[in-house]
């Protein structure tokens, strides 16, 4: 396997990088697959869904269902794109599948993903240790906030392509295994873990598949102190700071959801009134979506 996410294989990269950019999408109406009922889709929804994801890592589903507090959606269709091993936290509730929502109440109060604060960019679970690191996610919406509450998503092979492009020993930096270190605490949504320490980029030794770990947290977290670590992240923060294009916007209303390979994400603030008040249910994966991969997409 010739990964182009491997900086040696420079013409590996080459071909795959001008097929990446290709008609890339630079709307995130662009990501949107119309589905009957998300917990059956038809082999041609999944399709469509999986049409978009091999471009994009992501796609949004957007359903006719009426705001419907069922828990199995995401796991129904995940099941159906190849997204079968849960990451279950501590606050996950029993099925695996967290309900993300404002709490007032002990033990999920005053971590920001039960406030209705808004939350930095990061890929999902990046102080999660490495046999649990996530590739896959669902996030479905059932109710939306009465105000805000959108997603920024951008594909972390794009932001890979553009720091890659800038600087090649940007990615030798963010790859070296002690790139991005978050200390041991009680994570924000209530993990108890100890020191993630771990590569921002990594190439999985199998399929090639690239994976990103990053938050742009900036308490709690240690960078390695060296010059190209600390530039490399300097230039990725302007990168999700810009108006990039493939930097898309969207909020999720009822019925919608976010499928993904875990791509960068971020959350504006909301505010819930008495009769929205937001309701995800996440369900985060060990494993990519099913054919995405970069040998079954480019067959390099
Ligand atoms: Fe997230």
């Amino acid at each position: 396997m010739q990964s182009p996410f491997l900086l040696e294989n420079e013409s590996a990269y080459q071909a795959w990088r001008s097929r990446k950019l290709e008609s890339y999408p630079t709307h995130a109406l662009q990501l949107i697959v119309e589905v009957g009922d998300p917990r059956k889709p038809t082999q041609a929804e999944c399709e469509a869904i999986l049409r978009v994801c091999r471009k994009t890592n992501m796609a949004i589903y957007a359903s006719k269902i009426s705001p419907d507090p069922d828990k199995s959606i995401p796991r129904l269709l995940g099941q159906k794109l190849g997204l079968y091993r849960l990451d279950s936290n501590m606050l996950a509730d029993e099925d695996g599948v967290t309900s993300l929502k404002v709490v007032e109440s002990a033990p999920r109060q005053g971590y920001i993903p039960y406030t209705n604060r808004p939350i930095k960019w990061h890929t999902d679970g990046y102080y999660n240790s490495p046999d649990r690191q996530i590739r896959g996610m669902i996030l479905h919406c059932v109710q939306s906030a009465g105000q805000g509450g959108e997603n920024a998503l951008l594909d972390h092979e794009i932001a890979y392509l553009l720091i890659r492009d800038e600087n090649p020993d940007y990615v030798r930096a963010l790859m070296q295994l002690d790139a991005m270190t978050i200390p041991a605490r009680v994570e924000e949504d209530g993990v108890a873990r100890p020191d993630a320490v771990g590569p921002v980029f990594s190439v999985h030794p199998e399929s090639g598949d690239l994976h990103m770990r990053y938050t742009a947290r900036t308490r709690s977290i240690t960078w390695k102190q060296d010059a190209a670590t600390l530039a490399a992240v300097a230039f990725l923060e302007k990168l999700l700071d810009s108006d990039l294009p493939y930097i898309y916007r969207a909020r999720l209303e009822p019925g919608m959801g976010l499928i993904c390979n875990n791509v960068l994400h971020d959350r504006a603030g909301f505010n819930d009134d008495e009769t929205h008040r937001r309701l995800l249910y996440r369900a985060r994966y060990y494993d990519r979506i099913a054919g995405t991969g970069v040998g079954e997409v480019y067959g390099l």
